[in-house]
């Protein structure tokens, strides 16, 4: 049974983000950019994520389709990621708003339910992938044309080009369908040794594999002239959001993280144990992390990592967490905590952070070069959340250039 009495919470304490393996304080920001910041990378490597293997395949991009979008608001352009001559295939599906000559800022990040789910756009291109449940619109795990649009209210695409951004999106089923099939069908046999049927104890499982997709799709926009690469937002929600923020903490080219309600190995605290719980998230999505992080369900407390410090690993770069009320299962309070915990390594490296020392009141968000907020409702990505993630990219990432930072 979950834990949705505070004061059930067990007494934790965190370790210090800000006190090196060897005991040596992080007082500049050199000491965290040349020592703490690579510890903590490879902490979340070994025990949490696990790592990439070294090699992996050739990447190769062909833009598939474009077409005029949104009523001639937007373009839309198709782009195939191949991963290999024999690999699996990224679709990556861009809306780019119109008639604009420089290159825009982009919010980045992946799918449930395929491109063709985003918007009702007919061009888009329909998933042949398999796709996880029935739904009246999912027969045998494949996508109906009746699928079209069917996720767009979690996609506020009129407002993300309104606003003059652009947004990219791939299907995460594409990089590792989200089941437990020994990794057998996505891009993990792609890395594997001679011999190798299964990552390592410490190698990725598919939230490795999904944010290394993101990182791919970036390459994309590095050469997309109608992109600024420098302000590319990477963003999720829920087990997407888990990945969006393991990309951000990997790739420091993304210039700002958003993660929507992602709740147990995203933005909460482990060591709360309050809504899911590291052992219930081993349990039923065995293939999420990588094996060794089996070892602490149950032992949250011998974790050398806890969730604040996945946040304080996007430093300085501006992160934004949002919560929602009755989502009690990913713990608002405890991601409220993680970006709070996560402030001081802010203050140190950019002298701004987090605006807030108490979770601030329902529907009203606190930002600085952290922010958070958390929403009336359930588990879900409403208009309000997109519109304070782009009052948050308006702050940092502006239209007229990159952050100064
Ligand atoms: C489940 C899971 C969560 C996850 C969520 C989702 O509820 O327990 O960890 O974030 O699914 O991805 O929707």
């Amino acid at each position: 049974m979950a834990n949705y009495d505070e004061a059930q919470v067990p007494s934790y304490q965190l370790p210090d983000v800000l006190t090196c393996l060897d005991g040596t304080a992080v007082v500049d920001a050199q000491t965290w950019t040349d020592r703490r910041r690579g510890e903590l990378l490879e902490l979340f490597s070994e025990h949490v994520y696990g790592a990439v293997p070294a090699g992996g395949p050739i990447v190769d991009f062909e833009v598939v389709e474009e077409g005029v979008a949104l009523e001639g608001r937007a373009l839309r352009r198709q782009v195939v990621l191949r991963f290999g001559d024999s690999g699996p295939q990224m679709e990556l599906l861009l809306f780019l708003p119109a008639g604009v000559s420089a290159p825009v800022p982009l919010f980045l990040g992946l799918n449930f339910w395929g491109n063709h789910s985003v918007h009702a756009d007919s061009a888009i291109r329909l998933s042949t992938q398999w796709f996880r449940g029935e739904k009246d619109y999912i027969v045998d795990n494949r996508a109906t044309e009746a699928s079209r649009g069917t996720n767009s209210g979690q996609w506020d695409i009129e407002a993300v080009i309104a606003r003059g951004y652009g947004l990219a999106t791939a299907y995460y089923g594409d990089l590792d369908p989200d089941y437990d099939d020994g990794y057998a069908n996505g891009i993990h046999p792609l890395f594997y040794r001679p011999g190798q049927t299964e990552p390592d104890e410490n190698q990725w499982g598919a939230i490795g594999a999904w944010s290394w997709g993101l990182s791919r799709a970036l390459d994309y926009c590095e050469g997309d002239e109608a992109i600024d690469d420098r302000r590319v937002a990477v963003l999720g929600h829920s087990r997407l959001g888990k990945t969006a923020l393991w990309a951000g903490a990997c790739d420091e080219r993304f210039a700002l993280v958003i993660s929507n309600e992602s709740g147990c190995g995203g933005a909460a605290l482990s060591r709360r144990c309050y809504g899911e719980t590291v052992e219930r998230i081993n349990r039923v999505f065995p293939h999420w992390f990588c094996t060794n992080f089996r070892r602490y369900s149950d032992r949250e407390n011998e974790l050398p990592i806890d969730q604040h410090m996945l946040i304080a690993l996007a430093a300085p770069r501006p992160i934004y967490v949002a919560s929602a009320v009755e989502d009690q299962w990913c713990d608002p309070r405890g991601e409220f905590l993680s970006a709070l915990h996560a402030d001081p390594v802010y203050r140190l490296l950019c002298d701004d952070g987090l605006p807030a020392d108490a979770m601030p009141p329902i529907d009203v968000a606190s930002m600085g070069r952290i922010g958070y907020h958390v929403r009336s409702g359930g588990h879900d990505v409403t208009e309000l959340d997109w519109r304070y993630f782009l009052d948050f990219a308006d702050r940092h990432l502006g239209s007229s250039g990159a952050d100064d930072e």
